[in-house]
């Protein structure tokens, strides 16, 4: 029998709420540009690539995905990613020094051990290659709310009344979710010897109000309810 993956049936309903949370997917697209930077001629691996949907929006002739859900990979290659297996990242053989880029663009958040999926893939990129870690963190106020509902088994409760955004994230996908902090993304990162990172934010803006427009991209991690962490892999990791 076929394992259910956390994102199947959920395709159609992720690709609609950013659809409607319009402001919010552009906050958080503009995040995803800035850290992945000119990609021209790289080679670039997206791990749990989804739907696509961001990948939509860069060229993506040269970017590789996994993705276990078949539901949102076959959108994906749609989209013009080439999905290279349909699985996990964990039962994935990748090629040693082989990519510019590897991301992990909210996959992370669905992940319970992290160290030996980042060591895998610190392992595929070439020296000097970055991988990439977004997410919303679990101290967000984005991560309490997801944490909240997924306690309650609901965002309709009185502790949530009137502090909820118009079209919460679907609950269920938030009740899946292994929700990480930034820190200990780092720990791991580090425990692995990367020593160099950069940081960029985007949602620093409570959730009732983070729709209303478009919000910039700043340096740092500690304020914003979507996290880019950009690791770089020296010499001899
Ligand atoms: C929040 S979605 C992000 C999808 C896409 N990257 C995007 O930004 O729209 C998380 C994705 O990670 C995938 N995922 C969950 N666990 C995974 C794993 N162990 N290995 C690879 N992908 C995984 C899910 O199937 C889902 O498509």
């Amino acid at each position: 029998m076929e394992t259910r993956q956390k994102f199947d049936g959920y395709a159609a309903k992720y690709d609609e709420w950013f659809m409607k949370n319009e402001n919010l997917f552009t906050s958080e697209l503009r995040l995803f540009k800035k850290v992945l930077g000119d990609i021209g001629g790289k080679k670039l691996l997206s791990v749990g690539c989804g739907s696509g949907l961001f990948e939509s929006y860069i060229d993506c002739t040269n970017v590789e995905g996994i993705e276990p859900s078949e539901d949102m990979g076959r959108i994906a290659v749609k989209r013009g990613v080439n999905v290279i297996r349909y699985g996990l990242i964990e039962d994935v053989d990748l090629p040693e020094e082989h990519y510019d880029i590897i991301y992990f663009n909210g996959s992370s958040s669905y992940m319970e051990d992290l160290a030996p999926v980042y060591e895998k893939s610190l392992r595929a990129l070439k020296a000097g290659g970055r991988l990439i870690l977004l997410d919303v963190p679990k101290e967000s106020a984005f991560g309490f709310m997801y944490l909240l509902g997924k306690s309650l088994d609901t965002y309709d409760h009185d502790y949530l009344k009137d502090a909820m955004p118009e079209l919460p994230y679907p609950l269920a996908l938030a009740c899946s979710g292994v929700w990480h902090t930034t820190e200990e993304k780092i720990d791991v990162l580090r425990s692995l010897g990367v020593e160099k990172f950069t940081f960029y934010q985007t949602l620093v803006k409570n959730p009732l109000y983070t729709n209303e427009e478009p919000e910039e991209v700043s340096e740092g991690y500690k304020s914003g309810g979507y996290v880019a962490i950009i690791a770089e892999k020296q010499g001899d990791l």
